[in-house]
């Protein structure tokens, strides 16, 4: 009988919920994708590359005008002039960044520390390079790093620090004296950093994103994913890249070489074509969004839910403990689909150990404006 390498996973609640919301008709604000087209532009540039022949497959480490646009991107946004070949990977969505930086960095025996609520791939990444994972849990409500706690969890294995910033599910920054503290923590640490910013270009109310490509000496140990899909609204592409420093790029690739090899060739020429043609769709992406958490949340502010404005991302959190504090959360958002019409996602389940008080949903706010004006009826009518 074949011994499960990951007893513990399941079907995964983003595709529970959504199945659900599917069955029973529910408007589904849970797993974050959004239900509005993509650009037509970036449509018509993929179906004018499907068009012209460019259907085999791409370099290994990406078609290198989308690296030159990525690297571009980096030195406009984070004055940082990275090299666009030794450098920047175009990989098949961030999720294969995370999976390939973490088999090259871990060993057998060695720790990876997660801050809870995280991100569902970072621990079975962890597990299946023979690595376990330490969850230090962020203080709440605002979801800031407990450093006291952060220094405790570090032992002679830890060899990753996993960050996340804006963060899935709150939306939490970290600020750029975070990351000083972090590089403070680690410094004359053999401890390296996955920094997963797919949500870069999502920050609200004029905030700036603090990446750790803007920061030199966390980007010296680091890898750094982003994702398209996030960006230019095709979550379907599965295309995102990893930025680290040249000798960590190398052995990144020497496992996405055998993982996938390369990401999608059509649909990197329609990214590099629009980036370099439609560079204001990032500039305009935080009042994109914050108009959308705006109008969910003014909605919002007529039911029994309270909340606190995302600052990033394109999540909201609710606190239920006024409508049904006798549930847990599963058991919330199960009800609030099918008693109600609305798929939302429970939030312990970014947890290894949630406050057994904590009474969270979170919605996706990627979504028309008439979707968001259902669902806020709806909430209000609870
Ligand atoms: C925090 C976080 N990291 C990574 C990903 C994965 O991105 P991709 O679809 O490009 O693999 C997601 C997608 O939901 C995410 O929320």
């Amino acid at each position: 009988m074949l011994q499960s390498k990951l007893p513990n996973v399941g079907t995964t609640i983003f595709t529970r919920m959504s199945q659900l919301a599917a069955q029973t008709g529910a408007l589904n604000l849970s797993q974050g994708f959004p239900d509005f087209a993509s650009p037509p532009a970036l449509l018509a540039a993929a179906v004018k590359h499907l068009g012209a022949g460019h259907n085999q497959y791409a370099p290994m480490t990406g078609l290198p005008r989308l690296r030159e646009q990525v690297a571009a991107k980096i030195a406009g946004l984070y004055g940082r002039s990275v090299c666009a070949e030794a450098e920047v990977t175009i990989l098949p969505g961030a999720t294969e960044g995370i999976f390939c930086a973490v088999q090259a960095l871990i060993r057998p025996g060695d720790e990876a520390i997660v801050l809870d609520p995280c991100y569902d791939s970072y621990e079975p990444s962890v597990e299946l390079a023979g690595g376990r994972c330490v969850h230090v849990p962020l203080t709440l409500p605002s979801f800031s790093i407990d450093w006291q706690l952060l220094a405790e969890a570090i032992t002679p294995r830890t060899r990753l620090i996993f960050i996340n910033s804006p963060h899935n599910p709150s939306g939490a920054l970290l600020s750029r004296a975070d990351l000083d503290q972090l590089a403070a923590l680690i410094r004359d640490r053999d401890i390296y950093l996955i920094s997963d910013e797919v949500y870069e270009h999502l920050v609200f109310d004029g905030a700036q994103h603090a990446s750790v490509l803007a920061h030199d000496e966390l980007y010296a140990r680091a890898f750094v994913v982003s994702s398209f899909g996030k960006t230019y609204h095709v979550t379907g592409w599965k295309t995102g890249y990893a930025v680290a420093p040249p000798l960590l790029s190398v052995e990144l690739r020497k496992i996405h070489q055998y993982v996938n090899f390369c990401g999608v060739t059509p649909l990197q020429h329609a990214l590099a074509d629009f980036m370099a043609e439609h560079p204001e769709h990032i500039t305009e992406l935080p009042a994109f969004y914050q108009a959308k958490r705006d109008l969910f949340c003014d909605q919002l502010a007529g039911s029994r839910f309270s909340f606190t404005r995302a600052p990033g991302t394109y999540f909201q959190l609710a606190d239920y403990s006024a409508i049904r504090p006798d549930l847990d959360d599963v058991a919330m958002a199960e009800w609030l689909t099918r008693e109600h019409g609305v798929a939302a996602i429970p939030v312990s389940v970014f947890y290894q150990k949630a406050p057994a008080d904590m009474r969270l949903v979170r919605f996706c706010f990627a979504k028309r404006e008439e979707t968001l004006l259902a669902a806020g009826e709806r909430l209000c009518a609870i």
